[in-house]
């Protein structure tokens, strides 16, 4: 009535100021809205069809696809004949009537009255049929426009969404964390260097140093962005450059951090089931497993998780980190995300704070996404004590000189405090069904590729 659009989210406020709605023309999202209307959508020839006095356009414009119907007695001569003219993405304007059809996706089709032709595309690398994964790398560039990797990408798209929309809700304060730093974070045997002016540095592998320094300053903060490792494996979870989010709770312990966690996790996957349906539905997602996935989620110790393996008879050797395949075994146990907290100290970073009952053991937390799609969160409560830190970083041979800033924070009213970090990456091939985490982002970096 006042101009707002309902955005349909709850709890986030809307400013005064109307979202710009477009009038000139419709995209093949909102085509629902359109039944019997005569509506013009902008796009691109994603596949023809003949059927002799019938041809089928299927037009798709980045929003979805949608069936356009040419009918000889029904339009121009020379409009019925551009189907022999138009090639696979060729850039049109189409101009019909938006009639019901429950076999097409969407449920729509258009019954065209107009094609405006802007440009006839040369032939096209990527066709309908089968293609190696190279050669679709190497068409990233084209590849995006493909049916199923727009799906996942949109998905993507809610996945940051609804992680931005978590944390703004529940008032945590974003604060981002530089990309260039002086400092390792999660050891140094993945840091990139660089040339920075008359020294060296190197780009971040996590935003959590900075983040810690940002919670004591605002409460609970998140940071999100690019995080960079030079991994030399060539896995399906491992990317160079990947996006993560790392909310920093001052006075939070271990079971809290682990409660944000579980809470943050099943408010993104309900939200993309809620919103991403037509995604799903094209690249087939069973999503029985995706709706159980609600709090609370199962917590276990490494203890607990290495007593699963023994008893499977796996050949892992306790006190070691668990591999992909250890993952999996463990997580096979239980219906939903697991977290397995309380480390031996000596697998994980030099800021992570001691059991009291145990100082061998870290209280971290790792939580392993259910169907082997392996660990997508890490995180744990950070050690808040000056001289113990102190002994840990040397301990750990890394120079305290860099990290005098990050000591600062345990001399000026240090508090117990945690966090995490959740890779973007993995959480989207999860939800997806993804078995390779290069296609969950838009322009993928690994070892063997930059281009
Ligand atoms: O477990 P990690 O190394 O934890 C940290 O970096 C902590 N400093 C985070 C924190 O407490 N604020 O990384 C966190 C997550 C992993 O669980 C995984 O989902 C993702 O980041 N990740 C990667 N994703 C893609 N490619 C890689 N090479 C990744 N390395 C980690
Ligand atoms: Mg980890």
């Amino acid at each position: 009535e006042d101009g707002i659009r309902d955005i349909g989210v709850t709890g986030v406020q809307t400013c005064a100021l109307p979202i710009y709605v477009s009038e000139m023309t419709t995209t093949i999202k909102q085509l629902k809205d359109f039944e019997g209307q005569e509506v013009t959508l902008n796009g691109w020839v994603y596949n023809i069809r003949s059927i002799g006095k019938i041809w089928f356009l299927i037009l798709r414009d980045g929003t979805g696809l949608v069936q356009c119907v040419v009918v000889k007695a029904e339009t121009d001569e020379a409009i019925f004949n551009l189907e022999s003219e138009l090639t696979q993405e060729s850039s049109v304007t189409v101009t019909g009537m938006v009639r019901a059809e429950p076999r097409s996706v969407g449920g729509f089709e258009l019954g065209v009255t107009n094609i405006e032709v802007h440009q006839i595309a040369e032939e096209y690398p990527i066709s309908h049929k089968e293609h190696g994964t190279d050669f679709l790398m190497n068409n990233r560039h084209l590849w995006l426009r493909s049916k199923n990797q727009n799906a996942i990408l949109r998905v993507r798209h809610q996945v940051i969404k609804a992680t931005r929309d978590f944390f703004d809700d529940n008032g945590f304060t974003l604060m981002d964390s530089p990309i260039l730093t002086g400092n390792s974070v999660e050891g140094t045997s993945t840091l990139f260097e660089l040339e920075y002016f008359d020294r060296s540095a190197y780009l971040t592998q996590s935003g959590q140093l900075y983040g810690e320094a940002s919670a004591m300053a605002f409460g609970n903060i998140y940071v999100f962005g690019p995080t960079f490792r030079a991994e030399k494996s060539k896995t399906r979870r491992h990317l160079t450059e990947f996006w993560m989010v790392e909310p920093e709770m001052a006075y939070c312990d271990l079971d809290e951090n682990m409660t944000w966690a579980e809470k943050y996790v099943s408010y993104v996957v309900q939200w993309c089931l809620e919103h991403c349906k037509e995604e799903l539905k094209i690249l087939e997602r069973d999503t029985s497993g995706l709706e159980k996935v609600v709090p609370p989620f199962p917590r276990i110790t490494y203890d607990e998780a290495a007593k699963i393996l023994q008893e499977k008879g796996t050949d892992f050797t306790y006190g070691s980190d668990f591999g992909g395949t250890d993952e999996t075994i463990i997580s096979e146990q239980f219906d939903r995300p697991v977290m397995i907290h309380r480390w031996p100290a000596e697998i994980k970073a030099f800021y992570m704070k001691r059991d009291v009952n145990n100082d061998n053991l870290a209280l971290g937390v790792d939580m392993i996404a259910p169907e082997g799609y392996g660990e997508i969160i890490g995180g744990g409560q950070r050690e808040d004590d000056h001289d113990l830190l102190l002994g840990r970083i040397k301990e750990h041979k890394l120079p305290v000189e860099p990290l005098q800033w990050y000591l600062d924070l345990r001399k000026y009213g240090s508090v117990p405090h945690s966090g995490f970090g959740l890779g973007i990456e993995r959480t989207v091939g999860w939800i997806t069904g993804v078995k390779h985490i290069r296609e969950t982002i838009p322009y993928p970096r690994t070892m063997y590729r930059i281009d």
